[in-house]
Protein backbone atom coordinates (compact mmCIF):
# COMPACT_ATOMS: atom_id res chain seq x y z
CA UNK A 1 0.00 0.00 0.00
CA UNK A 2 1.30 3.45 -0.63
CA UNK A 3 1.71 5.07 2.57
CA UNK A 4 0.08 8.72 3.56
CA UNK A 5 2.56 11.69 4.33
CA UNK A 6 1.88 14.53 7.12
CA UNK A 7 1.77 17.76 6.13
CA UNK A 8 4.94 19.22 6.03
CA UNK A 9 5.50 22.83 7.47
CA UNK A 10 5.45 25.36 5.18
CA UNK A 11 8.45 27.39 4.19
CA UNK A 12 8.41 30.99 5.80
CA UNK A 13 9.43 32.73 2.56
CA UNK A 14 7.01 30.88 0.54
CA UNK A 15 4.29 32.12 2.34
CA UNK A 16 6.16 35.96 2.48
CA UNK A 17 6.68 35.70 -1.41
CA UNK A 18 2.68 34.53 -1.72
CA UNK A 19 1.58 37.46 0.24
CA UNK A 20 4.06 39.84 -1.61
CA UNK A 21 2.26 38.68 -4.74
CA UNK A 22 -1.42 39.70 -3.21
CA UNK A 23 -0.74 42.79 -2.05
CA UNK A 24 -1.78 45.75 -4.83
CA UNK A 25 0.57 48.60 -3.41
CA UNK A 26 2.28 49.61 -6.48
CA UNK A 27 5.50 50.50 -4.25
CA UNK A 28 6.08 47.03 -2.82
CA UNK A 29 9.61 45.68 -2.84
CA UNK A 30 9.98 41.76 -2.74
CA UNK A 31 13.74 41.13 -0.67
CA UNK A 32 13.37 37.64 0.16
CA UNK A 33 15.45 35.99 -2.54
CA UNK A 34 19.24 37.13 -2.72
CA UNK A 35 18.83 38.37 -6.35
CA UNK A 36 20.50 41.08 -8.09
CA UNK A 37 16.95 42.43 -9.74
CA UNK A 38 17.17 45.38 -11.92
CA UNK A 39 14.02 46.84 -13.08
CA UNK A 40 11.79 43.76 -12.15
CA UNK A 41 14.32 41.65 -14.17
CA UNK A 42 17.06 39.30 -12.74
CA UNK A 43 20.40 41.06 -13.24
CA UNK A 44 22.08 39.70 -16.31
CA UNK A 45 26.20 41.00 -16.48
CA UNK A 46 26.90 42.97 -19.53
CA UNK A 47 29.74 41.09 -20.50
CA UNK A 48 27.53 38.04 -20.37
CA UNK A 49 24.94 39.75 -22.98
CA UNK A 50 28.10 40.84 -25.38
CA UNK A 51 29.06 37.23 -25.68
CA UNK A 52 25.66 35.31 -25.54
CA UNK A 53 24.52 35.17 -29.37
CA UNK A 54 28.26 33.86 -30.30
CA UNK A 55 28.28 30.15 -28.78
CA UNK A 56 28.89 27.05 -31.09
CA UNK A 57 26.29 24.61 -28.80
CA UNK A 58 26.99 20.95 -28.69
CA UNK A 59 24.81 18.52 -27.46
CA UNK A 60 26.75 15.96 -26.75
CA UNK A 61 27.28 14.75 -22.79
CA UNK A 62 29.68 15.74 -20.32
CA UNK A 63 31.54 13.57 -18.60
CA UNK A 64 30.57 12.26 -15.08
CA UNK A 65 33.04 15.05 -13.30
CA UNK A 66 31.63 17.79 -15.59
CA UNK A 67 33.36 20.15 -18.22
CA UNK A 68 37.02 19.51 -17.75
CA UNK A 69 38.06 22.64 -18.79
CA UNK A 70 35.44 24.74 -16.51
CA UNK A 71 36.80 22.66 -13.83
CA UNK A 72 40.53 24.04 -14.85
CA UNK A 73 39.07 27.74 -15.33
CA UNK A 74 37.53 27.29 -11.88
CA UNK A 75 40.08 25.70 -9.84
CA UNK A 76 42.15 29.07 -10.68
CA UNK A 77 39.02 31.38 -9.93
CA UNK A 78 38.45 29.75 -6.64
CA UNK A 79 42.17 28.89 -5.43
CA UNK A 80 43.86 31.93 -7.49
CA UNK A 81 46.28 28.90 -8.89
CA UNK A 82 46.02 25.75 -10.32
CA UNK A 83 46.61 22.45 -8.38
CA UNK A 84 46.04 18.67 -8.21
CA UNK A 85 42.64 18.35 -6.17
CA UNK A 86 39.84 16.30 -7.15
CA UNK A 87 37.39 18.69 -8.55
CA UNK A 88 33.96 18.15 -10.10
CA UNK A 89 31.48 20.12 -12.18
CA UNK A 90 28.24 20.23 -9.67
CA UNK A 91 24.96 21.30 -9.69
CA UNK A 92 25.18 24.62 -8.77
CA UNK A 93 26.07 25.28 -4.76
CA UNK A 94 23.02 23.37 -3.38
CA UNK A 95 24.47 20.18 -5.60
CA UNK A 96 28.07 21.16 -4.60
CA UNK A 97 26.75 21.10 -0.99
CA UNK A 98 24.82 17.80 -1.50
CA UNK A 99 27.87 16.20 -3.13
CA UNK A 100 29.88 17.14 -0.19
CA UNK A 101 27.54 15.30 2.40
CA UNK A 102 27.51 12.43 0.46
CA UNK A 103 31.38 12.04 0.44
CA UNK A 104 31.34 13.01 4.32
CA UNK A 105 29.10 9.63 4.55
CA UNK A 106 31.33 7.69 2.37
CA UNK A 107 34.37 8.44 4.72
CA UNK A 108 32.68 7.84 7.67
CA UNK A 109 31.58 12.07 8.87
CA UNK A 110 28.46 11.37 9.39
CA UNK A 111 27.53 15.31 11.55
CA UNK A 112 28.38 18.44 11.20
CA UNK A 113 28.84 21.73 13.60
CA UNK A 114 28.07 25.26 12.17
CA UNK A 115 26.92 28.49 13.01
CA UNK A 116 23.71 28.61 15.01
CA UNK A 117 22.38 30.90 12.33
CA UNK A 118 22.66 30.25 8.80
CA UNK A 119 21.09 29.20 5.45
CA UNK A 120 18.52 27.05 6.24
CA UNK A 121 18.83 24.61 4.00
CA UNK A 122 22.26 23.98 5.20
CA UNK A 123 19.86 21.61 8.29
CA UNK A 124 18.81 19.94 5.78
CA UNK A 125 20.87 18.83 3.34
CA UNK A 126 23.55 17.72 6.33
CA UNK A 127 22.62 16.07 9.87
CA UNK A 128 23.62 19.52 11.93
CA UNK A 129 24.71 17.67 15.38
CA UNK A 130 25.85 21.21 17.21
CA UNK A 131 25.88 25.11 16.64
CA UNK A 132 27.88 27.98 17.95
CA UNK A 133 27.33 31.87 18.22
CA UNK A 134 27.17 33.52 15.01
CA UNK A 135 28.64 36.42 16.58
CA UNK A 136 30.91 35.69 19.09
CA UNK A 137 34.22 34.15 17.71
CA UNK A 138 34.95 32.74 21.32
CA UNK A 139 31.77 30.66 21.22
CA UNK A 140 33.50 29.29 17.97
CA UNK A 141 36.83 28.98 19.65
CA UNK A 142 35.35 27.11 22.32
CA UNK A 143 33.34 24.66 20.45
CA UNK A 144 36.46 24.35 18.28
CA UNK A 145 38.42 23.81 21.08
CA UNK A 146 35.61 20.49 22.54
CA UNK A 147 36.42 18.04 20.34
CA UNK A 148 38.92 16.40 17.84
CA UNK A 149 38.07 15.28 14.16
CA UNK A 150 34.76 16.89 13.46
CA UNK A 151 33.37 18.48 10.56
CA UNK A 152 32.82 22.54 10.48
CA UNK A 153 30.95 24.08 7.83
CA UNK A 154 31.90 27.64 7.15
CA UNK A 155 30.51 30.39 5.16
CA UNK A 156 33.27 32.02 2.91
CA UNK A 157 32.34 35.54 2.79
CA UNK A 158 29.00 37.33 2.05
CA UNK A 159 27.45 35.15 4.92
CA UNK A 160 23.77 34.38 4.49
CA UNK A 161 21.99 35.58 6.54
CA UNK A 162 23.93 38.16 8.91
CA UNK A 163 26.31 39.20 6.01
CA UNK A 164 28.80 39.42 8.84
CA UNK A 165 32.48 37.79 7.29
CA UNK A 166 35.18 36.87 9.64
CA UNK A 167 38.62 39.34 8.36
CA UNK A 168 41.76 37.31 7.76
CA UNK A 169 43.21 37.70 11.26
CA UNK A 170 40.54 36.00 12.75
CA UNK A 171 40.28 33.00 10.01
CA UNK A 172 44.03 32.80 10.76
CA UNK A 173 42.87 32.28 14.49
CA UNK A 174 39.96 30.08 14.12
CA UNK A 175 42.43 27.88 11.25
CA UNK A 176 45.15 27.43 14.01
CA UNK A 177 42.90 25.96 16.03
CA UNK A 178 41.37 23.55 13.51
CA UNK A 179 44.05 22.19 12.69
CA UNK A 180 45.83 21.82 16.57
CA UNK A 181 42.21 19.93 17.18
CA UNK A 182 42.37 17.62 13.62
CA UNK A 183 38.85 19.12 12.63
CA UNK A 184 37.80 18.57 8.69
CA UNK A 185 36.26 21.78 6.92
CA UNK A 186 33.86 22.23 4.54
CA UNK A 187 33.51 25.62 2.85
CA UNK A 188 30.53 26.94 1.24
CA UNK A 189 31.75 29.03 -1.46
CA UNK A 190 28.26 31.23 -2.71
CA UNK A 191 29.45 34.13 -3.40
CA UNK A 192 32.81 34.55 -3.95
CA UNK A 193 33.86 38.56 -5.12
CA UNK A 194 30.69 40.07 -3.69
CA UNK A 195 32.27 40.45 -0.80
CA UNK A 196 35.25 42.96 -1.45
CA UNK A 197 34.26 43.15 -5.47
CA UNK A 198 37.67 41.06 -5.89
CA UNK A 199 37.13 37.11 -5.97
CA UNK A 200 41.23 36.88 -5.36
CA UNK A 201 40.52 38.46 -1.98
CA UNK A 202 37.42 36.83 -0.98
CA UNK A 203 38.91 33.31 -1.12
CA UNK A 204 41.07 33.99 1.60
CA UNK A 205 39.96 31.26 4.05
CA UNK A 206 39.87 28.69 1.06
CA UNK A 207 43.65 29.73 0.04
CA UNK A 208 44.53 29.60 3.75
CA UNK A 209 42.74 26.37 4.38
CA UNK A 210 44.27 24.83 1.31
CA UNK A 211 48.03 26.06 2.25
CA UNK A 212 47.49 24.90 5.73
CA UNK A 213 46.72 21.08 4.65
CA UNK A 214 43.80 20.79 6.74
CA UNK A 215 41.22 18.68 5.38
CA UNK A 216 38.36 20.52 3.39
CA UNK A 217 35.87 20.66 1.23
CA UNK A 218 34.98 23.54 -1.11
CA UNK A 219 31.73 24.04 -2.56
CA UNK A 220 30.88 27.15 -4.89
CA UNK A 221 28.38 28.47 -6.55
CA UNK A 222 27.89 30.66 -10.44
CA UNK A 223 24.74 31.61 -9.16
CA UNK A 224 25.04 35.26 -8.08
CA UNK A 225 28.52 35.88 -8.97
CA UNK A 226 28.52 35.38 -12.42
CA UNK A 227 24.37 36.05 -12.48
CA UNK A 228 24.00 32.36 -13.97
CA UNK A 229 21.38 31.42 -11.60
CA UNK A 230 19.14 28.94 -13.71
CA UNK A 231 21.77 27.32 -15.23
CA UNK A 232 23.12 25.37 -11.92
CA UNK A 233 26.45 25.99 -12.33
CA UNK A 234 29.09 25.38 -9.46
CA UNK A 235 31.87 23.39 -8.35
CA UNK A 236 33.08 21.55 -5.76
CA UNK A 237 37.09 20.22 -4.43
CA UNK A 238 38.53 18.80 -2.09
CA UNK A 239 41.72 17.78 -0.36
CA UNK A 240 40.60 14.31 1.21
CA UNK A 241 43.63 11.76 0.49
CA UNK A 242 41.57 8.90 0.34
CA UNK A 243 42.23 6.25 -1.88
CA UNK A 244 39.28 5.59 -4.21
CA UNK A 245 37.31 8.32 -3.53
CA UNK A 246 37.37 9.80 -6.79
CA UNK A 247 35.87 6.28 -8.18
CA UNK A 248 33.13 6.51 -5.20
CA UNK A 249 31.94 10.23 -6.37
CA UNK A 250 31.49 9.39 -9.69
CA UNK A 251 29.84 6.49 -9.12
CA UNK A 252 27.45 8.64 -6.44
CA UNK A 253 26.67 11.07 -9.81
CA UNK A 254 26.18 8.32 -11.96
CA UNK A 255 22.96 6.96 -9.88
CA UNK A 256 21.47 10.70 -9.48
CA UNK A 257 22.03 12.75 -12.58
CA UNK A 258 24.84 10.77 -14.68
CA UNK A 259 26.28 13.80 -15.63
CA UNK A 260 26.02 17.88 -15.28
CA UNK A 261 24.45 20.44 -17.88
CA UNK A 262 26.58 22.32 -20.01
CA UNK A 263 25.62 25.74 -21.31
CA UNK A 264 26.59 27.33 -18.23
CA UNK A 265 30.10 26.44 -18.55
CA UNK A 266 30.33 27.50 -21.98
CA UNK A 267 29.33 30.86 -20.44
CA UNK A 268 32.06 30.69 -17.61
CA UNK A 269 34.79 29.67 -19.68
CA UNK A 270 34.06 32.60 -22.19
CA UNK A 271 34.20 35.23 -19.08
CA UNK A 272 37.02 33.38 -17.88
CA UNK A 273 39.40 33.26 -20.58
CA UNK A 274 37.97 36.26 -22.61
CA UNK A 275 35.68 38.44 -20.79
CA UNK A 276 37.56 38.41 -17.24
CA UNK A 277 38.11 42.22 -16.94
CA UNK A 278 34.48 43.06 -18.18
CA UNK A 279 33.39 40.81 -15.59
CA UNK A 280 35.54 41.89 -12.76
CA UNK A 281 34.81 45.55 -13.58
CA UNK A 282 31.30 44.83 -13.59
CA UNK A 283 30.78 42.89 -10.18
CA UNK A 284 33.14 45.55 -8.63
CA UNK A 285 30.28 48.45 -9.45
CA UNK A 286 27.62 45.85 -7.97
CA UNK A 287 29.55 45.80 -5.06
CA UNK A 288 29.51 49.38 -4.81
CA UNK A 289 26.14 49.94 -5.77
CA UNK A 290 25.28 47.23 -2.87
CA UNK A 291 27.53 49.19 -0.56
CA UNK A 292 25.82 52.23 -1.44
CA UNK A 293 22.33 50.68 -0.92
CA UNK A 294 23.59 49.45 2.81
CA UNK A 295 24.72 53.28 3.92
CA UNK A 296 21.33 54.56 2.35
CA UNK A 297 19.24 52.20 4.48
CA UNK A 298 21.44 53.08 7.72
CA UNK A 299 21.24 56.78 7.35
CA UNK A 300 17.61 56.61 6.63
CA UNK A 301 17.14 54.50 9.69
CA UNK A 302 19.54 56.72 12.14
CA UNK A 303 17.98 60.01 11.00
CA UNK A 304 15.45 58.36 12.57
CA UNK A 305 17.10 57.43 15.72
CA UNK A 306 17.31 53.47 15.00
CA UNK A 307 20.19 52.11 15.02
CA UNK A 308 20.54 48.68 13.18
CA UNK A 309 24.14 47.31 13.92
CA UNK A 310 26.22 45.44 11.17
CA UNK A 311 23.96 47.00 7.79
CA UNK A 312 27.22 48.96 7.41
CA UNK A 313 29.56 46.81 7.80
CA UNK A 314 28.42 43.98 6.58
CA UNK A 315 29.12 42.47 3.48
CA UNK A 316 26.91 41.31 0.00
CA UNK A 317 23.41 40.42 -0.47
CA UNK A 318 21.94 39.84 3.07
CA UNK A 319 21.06 41.16 6.22
CA UNK A 320 19.36 40.01 9.23
CA UNK A 321 17.00 42.84 9.93
CA UNK A 322 15.82 42.92 13.84
CA UNK A 323 12.29 42.81 12.87
CA UNK A 324 10.45 40.33 14.76
CA UNK A 325 7.43 38.00 13.09
CA UNK A 326 5.06 40.56 13.89
CA UNK A 327 6.61 43.32 12.42
CA UNK A 328 7.35 41.88 9.24
CA UNK A 329 4.01 40.67 8.89
CA UNK A 330 2.97 44.14 8.99
CA UNK A 331 0.51 43.81 12.74
CA UNK A 332 2.91 45.52 14.55
CA UNK A 333 3.25 49.29 13.27
CA UNK A 334 2.54 51.62 10.07
CA UNK A 335 4.85 49.15 7.45
CA UNK A 336 4.52 50.77 3.80
CA UNK A 337 5.68 47.47 2.71
CA UNK A 338 5.17 44.79 5.44
CA UNK A 339 6.10 41.93 3.19
CA UNK A 340 9.14 43.39 1.71
CA UNK A 341 11.16 42.38 4.79
CA UNK A 342 11.98 39.07 5.74
CA UNK A 343 14.82 38.38 9.29
CA UNK A 344 17.42 38.04 6.40
CA UNK A 345 16.45 40.23 3.94
CA UNK A 346 18.53 41.14 0.68
CA UNK A 347 19.38 44.14 0.07
CA UNK A 348 18.52 45.79 -3.43
CA UNK A 349 17.16 48.74 -2.85
CA UNK A 350 16.30 51.20 0.17
CA UNK A 351 13.19 50.84 1.71
CA UNK A 352 10.76 52.93 4.63
CA UNK A 353 11.31 50.74 8.10
CA UNK A 354 9.28 51.16 11.03
CA UNK A 355 10.51 50.89 14.98
CA UNK A 356 13.29 48.05 15.71
CA UNK A 357 13.04 45.11 18.37
CA UNK A 358 15.33 42.20 18.89
CA UNK A 359 14.62 39.13 17.90
CA UNK A 360 16.76 35.82 16.61
CA UNK A 361 14.79 34.77 13.87
CA UNK A 362 16.75 32.92 10.70
CA UNK A 363 15.59 34.06 7.13
CA UNK A 364 15.48 31.40 4.30
CA UNK A 365 17.09 33.21 1.43
CA UNK A 366 18.58 32.76 -1.99
C1 LIG B 1 25.05 30.26 1.82
C2 LIG B 1 24.54 29.67 0.55
N1 LIG B 1 25.06 28.54 0.10
C3 LIG B 1 24.64 27.96 -1.04
C4 LIG B 1 23.63 28.53 -1.79
C5 LIG B 1 23.22 27.78 -3.03
O1 LIG B 1 22.96 28.53 -4.12
P1 LIG B 1 22.70 27.91 -5.56
O2 LIG B 1 22.30 26.50 -5.39
O3 LIG B 1 21.63 28.75 -6.13
O4 LIG B 1 23.99 28.04 -6.27
C6 LIG B 1 23.05 29.71 -1.36
C7 LIG B 1 21.97 30.34 -2.11
O5 LIG B 1 21.41 31.31 -1.78
C8 LIG B 1 23.51 30.30 -0.16
O6 LIG B 1 23.00 31.46 0.30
Amino acid sequence: MISRLKKLKSDPILGLVAKYKKDIRPNKINLTVGEFINNNETYKFNCIKKIEQTFDISYKYLPITGCLEFIENSRKFVFNETNNLLGYQTLSGTGSLWLANQILKIVGLNEIVISNITWPNHHQIFNVKDTYNQYDINSLFTRIEKGYSEVFLFQTCCHNPTGIDYIEEEWNEIFKRIKRYNHIVILDNAYQGLASGNPSIDNYSIRLCNEMNIPFIVCSSYAKNFGLYNQRLGNLFTNFNVENLDDYVKKIIRTTYSNPPSFGTLVFNKVYLENYNDWSKECKELVDDINIKRNILYNKLSDNNIIWDNLKEGNGLFYLTPLNENQIDGAGGDWHHPDALTPGSSLRDPIPVGPAENHDGEGDNG
